[in-house]
């Protein structure tokens, strides 16, 4: 938040980078989701203050932007841990002990799902599917995919990140070992 001023949260860069994405379509407006997402890489969320300054900038009503943010959860409203663990509950991870997985990451970490860890590392919250169910159950790490998640090894998942896992980020992970994928 380096430059952010006074007169809003946006910095500049931000900014910049949201104009951009307006002059990218022949209607700015269809560039208001990508915009959010370049707001929520600056301050890790989407404050209502920050969601103003983009509806003033797409000459949109706040409120219109407060539907987007409200309607699409990948948007965050509250501050959140530099890993979010978004645990899918769809039909194919459910099936596969997507409870399981939540319940266990969240007792691992002490926290309720939706909250965040004291140290400010691990946020939890449900998600809805992320087209990995042939892997199910799943996660996504922030925009990473973490598949085949072993429900009752998640402890191993919080240590790998917590290490600076040199794995991370992959784009799309399977969790299996090696050796657990060879006879498949
Ligand atoms: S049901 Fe979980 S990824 Fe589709």
């Amino acid at each position: 938040m380096s430059d952010a001023t006074a007169k809003g949260l946006l910095t500049e860069e931000t900014k910049t980078r949201i104009r951009e994405l307006m002059a990218k379509y022949p209607k700015a407006r269809s560039a208001i989701l990508p915009a959010l997402h370049v707001v929520q890489e600056q301050l890790g969320w989407v404050p209502e203050e920050a969601q103003d300054e983009v509806a003033q900038m797409f000459e949109m009503t706040p409120a219109e932007v407060r539907s987007l943010v409200t309607f699409y959860y990948m948007y965050h409203r509250k501050p959140v841990g530099k890993y979010v663990l978004k645990v899918c509950r769809s039909i194919s991870c459910w099936l596969r002990r997507s409870e399981d997985v939540e319940h266990n990451l969240c007792e691992h970490l002490g926290i309720e799902c939706g909250e965040t860890t004291e140290d400010g590392m691990f946020t939890v919250v449900h998600g809805e599917c992320i087209a990995a169910c042939v892997n199910a159950p799943a996660i996504q790490v922030n925009d990473r995919f973490l598949l085949d998640v072993d429900p009752d090894n998640v402890s191993e998942i919080i240590d790998r990140l917590k290490a600076g896992d040199p794995r991370y980020p992959a784009a799309v992970e399977s969790w299996k070992r090696p050796e657990e994928s060879k006879g498949e």
